[in-house]
């Protein structure tokens, strides 16, 4: 039996566990927000964490106070900026130098608001949050593979209900609109078909695959958000990064593997968009952005 909560597992015996080797979370942008608090949990269920992010300084107080939890293995850190192809690449190079296993990829980080293109030429949205995390997914799918049962856990938003569809012409364009929320709901559209297909192409391989809306949370997500759009956010209601993880927490340690592919929001499975059902739109998304990330 699997010693770590994976499958509703209960963790009888954490110490022996971690006696034994600690299952291992790969989590982008653990360093603020509601990736801060899913690392942190994570250490406390067993986990030996590592968080992938643009700033070790940014993230040492978090690999500080896992540490002062002295919760088994050291939790680590990985250079990635995901506005950048080649980092996606040398992160996912060093993860496997690091000859560990792989139980969970929490595909977490993102921007909102943010315009401008990646350095790979697209849509700043659109790179960041589905394409660095389609590539990071795909070159640690062996890994995930091979430690299996293992889990990819992409975080959505329900903003992807706000877009009609995808226009590909704009995805490698600077952003279109001024507050960068039409390309971000894109993005969150995209996430969300990306861990659809993926639970598709990985059925019966011990690789399963849930997306998710973590409520409306009050972090740094809408920094580049102008001033006059803020209150509209605290009157639809703000919720805490601590509320904000647990559809995360949900997805990594209890959704059953049966609801693999399935769209979650307050720790249930939750209706998407009618284009979050769309097979041929996730398969279109699928094959082009295997031809945009190609070296
Ligand atoms: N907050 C909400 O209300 C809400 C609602 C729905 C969905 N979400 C989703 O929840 C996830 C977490 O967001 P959050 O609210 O916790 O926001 P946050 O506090 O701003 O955290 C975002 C994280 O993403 C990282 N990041 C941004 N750009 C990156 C890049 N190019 N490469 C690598 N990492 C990068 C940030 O790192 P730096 O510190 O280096 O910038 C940070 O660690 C996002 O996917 C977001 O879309 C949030």
């Amino acid at each position: 039996m699997p010693l770590f909560p994976i499958d509703n597992q209960p963790l009888a015996d954490v110490s022996a566990a971690r006696a034994a080797h600690a299952p291992v979370a790969l989590i982008t942008g653990g360093n603020v927000g509601i990736g801060r608090v899913t690392a942190i949990a994570l250490a406390q269920a067993g986990y030996q964490v590592v968080i992938a992010g643009r700033s070790l300084e940014r993230t040492q107080p978090v690999l500080d106070q896992i540490r002062s939890l002295a919760l088994g293995p050291e939790a680590l850190f990985l250079p990635l900026d995901l506005a950048s192809l080649s980092s996606v690449r040398e992160c996912a190079g060093q993860f496997k130098s690091l000859n560990l296993p792989l139980h969970l990829l929490i595909n977490n980080a993102g921007v909102a608001g943010l315009r401008g293109k990646t350095v790979d030429g697209f849509e700043m949205a659109f790179g960041v949050n589905h394409l660095g995390h389609f590539l990071l997914t795909h070159l640690l799918l062996p890994d995930l593979t091979a430690s299996g049962p293992a889990r990819v856990v992409t975080v959505s938003s329900r903003a992807h209900k706000r877009t009609a569809g995808i226009d590909w012409d704009a995805l490698q364009s600077p952003t279109r609109s001024w507050t960068g929320i039409d390309e971000y709901a894109v993005s969150k559209l995209a996430n969300l078909l990306f861990s659809a297909e993926l639970a598709r192409r990985t059925q019966g391989t011990g690789v399963s695959c849930y997306s998710l809306h973590p409520g409306v949370v009050d972090t740094e997500i809408w920094r580049a958000l102008p001033d006059w759009a803020r209150p509209l956010l605290r009157w639809r209601g703000l919720i805490t990064a601590e509320e904000g993880a647990q559809t995360t927490l949900h997805c990594a340690l209890h959704a059953p593997v049966s609801e693999s592919g399935l769209y979650f929001a307050k720790s249930q499975v939750a209706h998407t968009a009618p284009l979050g059902q769309d097979k041929a739109l996730a398969q279109q998304l699928w094959a082009r952005s295997e031809e945009w990330v190609k070296p």
